[in-house]
């Protein structure tokens, strides 16, 4: 039989990337498909921490084999804000992409640096035990946004060697050199290959 993992999270598009990367072997459900309709607290200071929160929250609440994942956008002259304050950047009790990008052009204006990384944690807990993948990719954030492609922060940022924001990118290239693409290889090689429970 088919081992079943749930992905803590209803974003249709995460989903699909999984589903892609870990074709017919393993069967990826969503929150939605074991009924979880909780709004699942995100409260710790880290990515990893809200990982894990999230991962313990579905493991606790529904005993299976879980996964869930957080991504932080790090800048460098803001001491690495917005980090795990990404999505609520701009307001703290909503998620508004428009304004999130708006403010962290307005920060850097007067800076000399515009480096910056995004980073994604997953947390896997799979026969009781706890493993973190991580993924990362570092680049600069530009000046005005370019690019209509992804969402959130992609129009102003660009990842190293490419010259090109994320949104000026289609979703394969950018899912090649991505924080998440890469995090989510890691998980995917590690339940392919490493995994030896079943
Ligand atoms: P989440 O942990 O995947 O929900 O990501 C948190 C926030 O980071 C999102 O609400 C987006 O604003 C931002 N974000 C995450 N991944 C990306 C990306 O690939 N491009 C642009 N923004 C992203």
């Amino acid at each position: 039989m088919k081992r079943k993992l749930v992905f803590a999270t209803n974003n249709v598009h995460k989903l699909n990337e999984i589903r892609a990367m870990l074709g017919d072997r393993i069967e990826v459900l969503s929150l939605a498909d074991i009924d979880c309709h909780a709004d699942i607290p995100e409260t710790a200071d880290t990515l990893e921490g809200n990982a894990l929160q999230k991962a313990h929250y579905v493991y606790d609440h529904y005993h299976c084999d879980c996964f869930a994942d957080d991504t932080g956008l790090e800048v460098e002259a803001l001491d690495g804000a917005p980090g795990v304050h990404t999505a609520r950047y701009a307001y703290p009790d909503r998620h508004d992409p428009e304004a999130n990008t708006r403010k962290l052009l307005d920060e850097l204006k007067e800076k000399n640096s515009r480096r910056a990384q995004f980073r994604t944690v997953i947390a896997l807990i799979i026969s009781g035990e706890e493993h973190l993948f991580e993924g990362k990719v570092e680049g600069h954030i530009a000046t005005e946004k370019r690019g209509t492609e992804g969402f959130g922060y992609d129009p102003v940022f660009i990842p190293e060697d490419t010259g090109l924001t994320f949104a000026q990118m289609g979703p394969d290239a950018k899912n090649r050199i991505s924080h998440r693409g890469r995090a989510v290889a890691q998980l995917c090689d590690f339940l392919l290959h490493d995994c030896t429970t079943h």
